[in-house]
C-alpha cells in the first residue's frame, strides 16, 4: 500500500491531521494500534481554545461541539475558604470551549468514516523505516499478515508510549522532563456540577478542581500522593475527599452520585527536542507532555497539527518546504509557552509532599496578589485562554 502521509496514532492528533490533509486532498493512512471504542474509552481533559475550535471548524466537525459545548467565559480560584473569579473575557475578549475530548475524538472518528478515509485499527508491531532517507516506509502487522506502506512522511500522533520518538536515535533528540510527586484522581458522574464555571482550588487539603462534560456531567479531580491506586478510593471517600476542599456555597451545592469513571493520572512535563526528524514529524503528545492543570494537552496538539497540515499542504501544493524546514521550530516556541504556564499554574495550586509551611503561605500569598492586581489576572487569563498563534512574531 502506498499513501503520501502516513499518520501512526488515530487520537486527537492523528485524526485532526488526517481530516485537514483529506481537506486540502492530501492522502492520508492512520496506523492506530488499539481499537476504536478502546480510543474513545480514554478519559481525558474537556477545555478548548479558540485554535482547537477554529481547527475543528475548519475540516467541518465543529458542529456538534458548538450545539454541545459550553462556552465559558471565566473560571474561579479556590482558597483561603474563598472563591476569586478570573474573568477571562473582559481581561482577553476571548472565551475557552469546554467540550470532552472523547467528544473531539468521535466527531473526528464519525467524520473520517463517513468519508470513507483508511483508518488501520489494531495496527500491531508499528515500525518505521528510511524516515531520513528517500524511501520512507512503515511496517505493520494487522489480523496476523505483515503489511508494509509506503509513503512520503510520516507524523508521529502517538503520543507519550508511541514508537514514533522511541524510532529516532537517541543522538538525534534531546529530552527535557519534570515529574511532579503527586497524581490526579479523577472522577466523571452523572450529577450537575457544582459551579456552572470551572473551580480550580488550593486547600490544606492540596489541589482539587471542579469541572464538567455537560450540565447533567461533572468531572472531579483531587490530589493524591503518587502511591494511592484507585481501588484505594471509594465513590464515597472520594466526595468525602471532595467536599473538604470545597467552600461552603460549592458544598451546599454538591450533587454526589455514581462514578462511571474514577482513575489516577501522574502529572508530568515533557519536551522533546527537535520535532522533526527528515520526513518524520513528531505532534500532539509524542513530543509534548503537559501537567493537566493548564488544559493545555489537547490544544497543543491542536497546534502542533495546524502547523504540521500547513506545512504538508505548502510542500504539495506549492511546492516549498519552508513550513517543513520551519515546523519545529515554530511549534517549540508555542510549547515551551505552554509548558511555563502549565508548570506555575502546578506549582501554584498544589501541596508537595516535602514542602515546608513557608511555600504554602507564599502560594497563598501570590494567589492573594493574582486575585487583586488585573495586570496579573490579565496574564493568567491571556495564557488560559490560549497565546495568539503569531504571539511575538
Ligand atoms: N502504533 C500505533 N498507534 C499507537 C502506537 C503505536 N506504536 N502507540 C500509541 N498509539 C496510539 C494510541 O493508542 C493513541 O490512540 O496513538 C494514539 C495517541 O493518542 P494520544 O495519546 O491521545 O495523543 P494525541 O493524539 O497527541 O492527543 C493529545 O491526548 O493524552 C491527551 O492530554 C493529551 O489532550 C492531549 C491529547
Ligand atoms: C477537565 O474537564 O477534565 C479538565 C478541565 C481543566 C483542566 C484539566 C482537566 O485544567
Amino acid at each position: 500500500m502506498r499513501t503520501q502521509v502516513a499518520i501512526i496514532g488515530g487520537g486527537p492528533s492523528g485524526l485532526l491531521l488526517g481530516a485537514l490533509l483529506h481537506k486540502a486532498g492530501i492522502d492520508n493512512v492512520i496506523l492506530e494500534r488499539q481499537t476504536g471504542d478502546y480510543v474513545l474509552g480514554r478519559i481525558r481533559a474537556g477545555v478548548l481554545e479558540q485554535v482547537a475550535v477554529a481547527a475543528l471548524d475548519e475540516v467541518g466537525v465543529g458542529a456538534r461541539m458548538h450545539k454541545e459545548g459550553l462556552v465559558h467565559g471565566g473560571f474561579e480560584l479556590l482558597f483561603g475558604g474563598k472563591r476569586h473569579r478570573i474573568d477571562m473575557h473582559s481581561l482577553t475578549g476571548h472565551i475557552v470551549m469546554v467540550y470532552g475530548q472523547t467528544e473531539v475524538t468521535r466527531d473526528l472518528m464519525n467524520d473520517r468514516a463517513a468519508k470513507g478515509l483508511t483508518t488501520v485499527y489494531e495496527a500491531k508491531e508499528v515500525s518505521l523505516h528510511d524516515f531520513d532517507g528517500t524511501t520512507p516506509h512503515v511496517i505493520y502487522v494487522h489480523n496476523g499478515q505483515t503489511h508494509r506502506l509506503d509513503c512520503d512522511f510520516i507524523a508521529g500522533c502517538d503520543g507519550f508510549h508511541g514508537v514514533s520518538r522511541a524510532s529516532v536515535p537517541k543522538q538525534a533528540i534531546r529530552e527535557y522532563e519534570k515529574v511532579y510527586p503527586f497524581g490526579w484522581l479523577g472522577m466523571l458522574s452523572d450529577t450537575p456540577p457544582v459551579s456552572h464555571e470551572l473551580i480550580y482550588a488550593n486547600t490544606d487539603h492540596g489541589f482539587a478542581l471542579c469541572s464538567m462534560r455537560s450540565p447533567t456531567r461533572s468531572r472531579y479531580y483531587v490530589q493524591v500522593p503518587l502511591t494511592d491506586k484507585v481501588e484505594q478510593w471509594s465513590d464515597e471517600r472520594f466526595w468525602d475527599q471532595l467536599r473538604l476542599h470545597l467552600d461552603d456555597e460549592a458544598r451546599a451545592n454538591l450533587v454526589t452520585g455514581p462514578s462511571i469513571e474514577k482513575s489516577i493520572a501522574p502529572l508530568r512535563s515533557f519536551v522533546a527536542e527537535p520535532l522533526r526528524f527528515g520526513r518524520l514529524f513528531l505532534a500532539g503528545d509524542a513530543g509534548h507532555i503537559v501537567p493537566p492543570t493548564g488544559a493545555k494537552g489537547l490544544n497543543l496538539a491542536a497546534t502542533d497539527v495546524k502547523y504540521l497540515g500547513s506545512a504538508l499542504i505548502e510542500h504539495y501544493q506549492h511546492k516549498s518546504d519552508q513550513g517543513i524546514d520551519h515546523y519545529s521550530e515554530r511549534c517549540l516556541r508555542r510549547i515551551w509557552r505552554a509548558e511555563r504556564f502549565s508548570w506555575w499554574f502546578t506549582m501554584l495550586m498544589h501541596r508537595f509532599p516535602d514542602e515546608s509551611g513557608f511555600n504554602h503561605k507564599v502560594q497563598l500569598a501570590e494567589l492573594d496578589y493574582l486575585v487583586h492586581s488585573e495586570s496579573a489576572m490579565r496574564s493568567v487569563a491571556e495564557n488560559y485562554v490560549g497565546l495568539p498563534l503569531n504571539f511575538g512574531e
